[in-house]
């Protein structure tokens, strides 16, 4: 059988209209369904009703919608005052706190009061579903279905299966969520879910870095917009959603899975929360927000001469567009074959793409001691900033050609101390690894990875299609590196992604 989205004559209830049951409400209501809301605080739905109308009148007022469209959209709002009010309801979606038996409680209630067949959803982002269910008398009609702040604005919606869950139910969810113009995905009841589990590393590799002394906040964050293409650096991210709440979430993600080094929370966030640093809303976290506090700048190398004799080597991606950066701006180069896998040779220094090793390393490797490595970024054409690391021993006239020819392209110079993997790469091969993880473990499939990471914190690029594009092969290599160096399991390679390799197969084939 097809499954349908729920019709707009359906009613749907919201219970709890904070932020997120306000904004679900408001979707609900836009999209043509009446919408009934219900809070246990007193005059909280009314509230929202109010609000939600006011957001339909700006949008109005913004030529978003018709005057006629946003009244008949505000119409459609109902507060009520008793959850026996909700007895007609064809989907409640649940928003309340994020307790277990709160919601336990509220859905066991609601069993007595709505009819057979609505369906139950619930936004937790933290709570197992399955454990939700585990009250019901038919847990079969309860999905997740977990909107991302601010709900009006975000596209993805996670629809989350519960071991009791009937496929049906989270089919009807899906195509509902996509009649209100979401784009939602299906995945399993696991920690995190997709979104919240995937993107663990995005802020964990940063604040190790920075535990590392690799280079400071303001620089990280600089490298991951300007290099990595992600709209904002993980420090300032951090501060937005606010230290107590990211500390939380990898915390419980952590425990959930029985304390997987994966996610090993980090010190230097535990102080931020303990000294009350919780980043924005207080004031300050790794950055200062008061009145007057001057932020800190991205620490780029001093200008450098451009080096003299530039050699660009092979057929990478990387190599092809220093060749034609070089090209644009007339600089003169030759093109190599070297076979040691070397980006570029300029002036005595030899550039190498970092593959998980510290340069150190490499350079005792390969017996070069003027060893520079290069970071990823997700479109080198487009780069303005890049992170740099020399090896122990490396002359300074080595590192200043290297300087001076990224300058020469107009790209500023971020030196990093050097640790391995510098920052997009090894951010990017963790971030592959964790979705690749989620799709072995059924929790759901690689579109549907790379769609909830870009959708839901919109990253530029899915993990795993940034990673095929990248090449598996070198993303195994740099898992492989980084776990050697540090000698810990966090960085243990995913099975998926050694199948793939093995398979010479890439997550999304052409
Ligand atoms: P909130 O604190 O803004 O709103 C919760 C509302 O629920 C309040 O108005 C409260 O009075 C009401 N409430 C609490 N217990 C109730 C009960 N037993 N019956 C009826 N109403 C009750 O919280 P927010 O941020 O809207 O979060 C709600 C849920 O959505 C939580 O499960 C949270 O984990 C989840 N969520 C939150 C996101 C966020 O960024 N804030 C994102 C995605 C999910």
């Amino acid at each position: 059988m097809v499954s349908k989205a729920l019709p707009n004559s359906a009613v749907i209830a919201l219970i709890g209209t904070g932020a997120m049951g306000a904004g679900i409400a408001q979707i609900a209501a836009a999209a043509g369904h009446p919408v009934k809301l219900f809070d246990n605080r007193a005059g909280a739905a009314a509230q929202a009703v109010a609000g939600i109308r006011g957001q339909f009148d700006k949008l109005a007022a913004k030529g978003k919608l018709t005057p006629e469209a946003a009244q008949a959209a505000g119409a459609r709002l109902v507060a009520v005052e008793a959850l026996s009010d909700l007895a007609d309801a064809a989907l409640v979606v649940e928003a309340i706190v994020e307790r277990l038996d709160a919601k336990q409680q509220l859905f066991c209630a609601l069993e007595e009061i709505v009819g057979d067949d609505c369906l139950f959803g619930t936004n937790t982002s933290s709570i197992s579903v399955t454990a939700i269910g585990s009250a019901l008398q038919r847990p079969e009609r309860l999905a997740g279905l977990h909107f991302f702040n601010p709900a009006p604005l975000m596209a993805l919606v996670e629809i989350v299966s519960g071991l009791a869950t009937e496929p049906r139910v989270a089919d009807i969810l899906f195509a509902t969520a996509a009649a209100w113009g979401k784009t939602p995905v299906h995945t399993r009841s696991t920690p995190g879910f997709i979104v919240n589990r995937v993107a663990r590393p995005y802020y964990a590799e940063a604040l190790r870095l920075l535990g590392e002394g690799a280079a400071d906040c303001a620089t990280l964050d600089a490298v991951m917009r300007e290099a990595g293409g992600f709209r904002m650096g993980p420090f300032e991210l951090m501060d937005m959603i606010g230290h107590d709440v990211n500390f939380a979430v990898t915390r419980s993600v952590w425990s959930a899975f029985y304390n997987d080094p994966r996610f090993t929370p980090s010190l230097i966030q535990q102080e931020l929360v303990d000294a009350g640093f919780f980043g924005r809303k207080s004031g300050r976290g790794f950055y200062a927000y008061r009145d007057g506090a001057v932020p800190p700048q991205a620490r780029s190398e001093a200008p450098q001469p451009l080096p003299a004799a530039i050699v660009v080597h092979g057929e990478s991606a990387l190599a092809r567009a220093l060749s034609e950066r070089l090209r644009e701006k007339n600089i003169q180069h030759v093109r190599g074959e070297a076979t040691d896998g070397r980006i570029a040779q300029i002036d005595d220094a030899v550039l190498f793409l970092t593959d998980g090793r510290s340069a150190t390393q490499r350079a005792a490797a390969n017996g070069i001691a003027n060893t520079l490595l290069i970071d990823l970024a997700l479109d080198y054409a487009k780069a303005t900033r890049i992170a740099l690391s020399a090896a122990l021993g490396c002359a300074d006239s080595a590192v200043a050609a290297v300087v001076g020819l990224l300058q020469a392209l107009g790209i500023e110079v971020a030196r990093f101390a050097d640790v391995p993997g510098l920052a997009v790469m090894r951010t990017v091969a963790m971030l592959a690894n964790e979705a690749a993880d989620a799709v072995n473990q059924s929790v759901c499939s690689a579109e549907g990875a790379d769609a909830a990471m870009r959708l839901g914190v919109n990253y530029p690029c899915g993990p795993l299609a940034w990673a095929d594009a990248v090449g598996l092969p070198v993303i195994r290599e740099v898992l492989a590196n980084l776990a050697q160096f540090y000698g810990e399991d966090r960085y243990r390679i995913s099975p998926l992604i050694q199948q793939k390799v093995f398979a010479g197969k890439a997550f999304h084939e052409h």
